[in-house]
């Protein structure tokens, strides 16, 4: 059942690419618009919200955290992503016009559901992107995006991730498409590059070796610390995330722009710092900083392994270890970026010796709060 690989994980870092294709079918039309009809939100109903807000925990929150950038960039509406474990507690800002999303892959997960209970009771409406047909958190919400990345079996979030993004991206882009904003262009450009983005996945997985033997390399590490900007910020966090529950190494993310308000004191000799760089073509304002930022923690003996969009070669002078993504627009750029650092994470644990599918104390789907 594990299909020849030796761990769940790994058939399903393997699938990822079908996975994404199996989300994007249907949703895109002969003409290059989305059509999301089975979100029974009805397009004026869209066009009334003021706000979205989001909520998930773990891999599932990381999604959320990129699809902020997504949504307020196409739709220019305010977009909130909290940890649901968070939300209900502090007393949250929500009414009627109030577009809640909850995230999860089980669709199990009590602190999602205990979240999405309280902003309907707010009386906003909430749509679920879940991988689980049938599960609680579709069933209480008032619409469902299903991500179609099949049973997932390890722990560990990996294709489930991958597909939640896709679906942010189809929210995101099919806001703006019903609310008509001044990037309908790019929204079409984007909603193309989109129905590519399984092939680029694929490319990056065949690219993966070297990715391993470095993992391998760094199996005695006590520390690995993530850094990005921009949509690499949460891919750094993800990054963090999986190292942690897999390899059981402290692991942290930061935001690049960070770094000279704390963490760079963390920076020693030869700690591996993993670095996610924007693309030189898209922001490259941020581009150029985190250049310098590679620069700075290099010069103070971190062992820098820079992850960069093919052709970037100001980062290569930098750069103890390179690994190369394809170019893809801005805000996609996740979907290509998360695939090395799961590998990265499982190789380490491996290893290790650790159980990959099963890491020590976590369990797949959460149902206490
Ligand atoms: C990490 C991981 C967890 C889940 C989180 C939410 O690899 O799997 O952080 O993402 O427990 O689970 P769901 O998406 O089922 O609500």
């Amino acid at each position: 059942e594990k299909g020849g690989y030796d761990y769940f994980m790994l058939k399903e870092i393997a699938e990822q690419p079908k996975a994404v294709a199996d989300t994007l079918l249907g949703r895109i039309d002969a003409a290059g618009s989305l059509t999301l009809d089975e979100v029974r939100i009805s397009p004026s109903e869209l066009r009334e919200v003021d706000k979205v807000v989001i909520v998930a925990c773990g891999t599932a929150f990381h999604a959320g955290l990129i699809a902020k950038y997504a949504i307020e960039h196409w739709t220019r509406i305010p977009c909130e992503v909290e940890l649901a474990s968070e939300f209900r507690y502090r007393d949250p800002i929500l009414d009627g016009r109030s577009l809640v999303i909850a995230i999860s892959q089980s669709g199990e997960t009590m602190d999602t559901l205990m979240a999405l209970r309280h902003a309907r009771e707010q009386g906003s409406k909430v749509l679920a992107i879940c991988n689980t047909n049938g599960s609680t958190i579709p069933r209480e919400s008032d619409a469902v995006l299903y991500t179609h990345a099949g049973p997932e079996v390890a722990v560990a979030s990996t294709k489930a991730f991958l597909t939640q993004l896709v679906a942010c991206y189809l929210v995101a882009l099919y806001l703006g498409q019903v609310r008509g904003t001044k990037w309908g262009d790019e929204i079409r450009a984007v909603i193309r590059d989109l129905s590519q983005i399984s092939g680029e996945v694929e490319r990056v997985l065949d690219t993966m070796e070297p990715v391993r033997a470095l993992a391998r390399s760094l199996a005695d590490k006590n520390t690995v610390l993530f850094l990005g900007r921009h949509v690499g910020y949460p891919v750094a966090l993800e990054g963090a995330l999986k190292l942690k529950e897999l390899a059981y190494m402290h692991a942290e993310g930061f935001a690049a722009g960070e770094l000279k308000h704390g963490p760079i004191a963390l920076i020693e000799e030869d700690v591996p710092v993993v670095v996610v760089v924007p693309s030189p073509r898209g922001r490259s304002v941020l581009h150029d900083k985190i250049v310098s930022n590679i620069q700075e923690i290099r010069a103070r003996g971190a062992r820098t392994i820079v992850i960069a969009e093919e052709g970037d070669e100001a980062v290569v002078p930098y750069a103890d270890h390179l690994i190369w993504i394809p170019a893809t627009p801005t805000l996609l750029q996740p979907m290509v970026a998360t695939v090395p650092l799961q590998v990265f994470a499982c190789e380490l644990a491996t290893a290790r010796g650790n159980e990959v599918d099963q890491p020590r104390n976590l369990a797949k789907s959460v149902t206490v709060e």
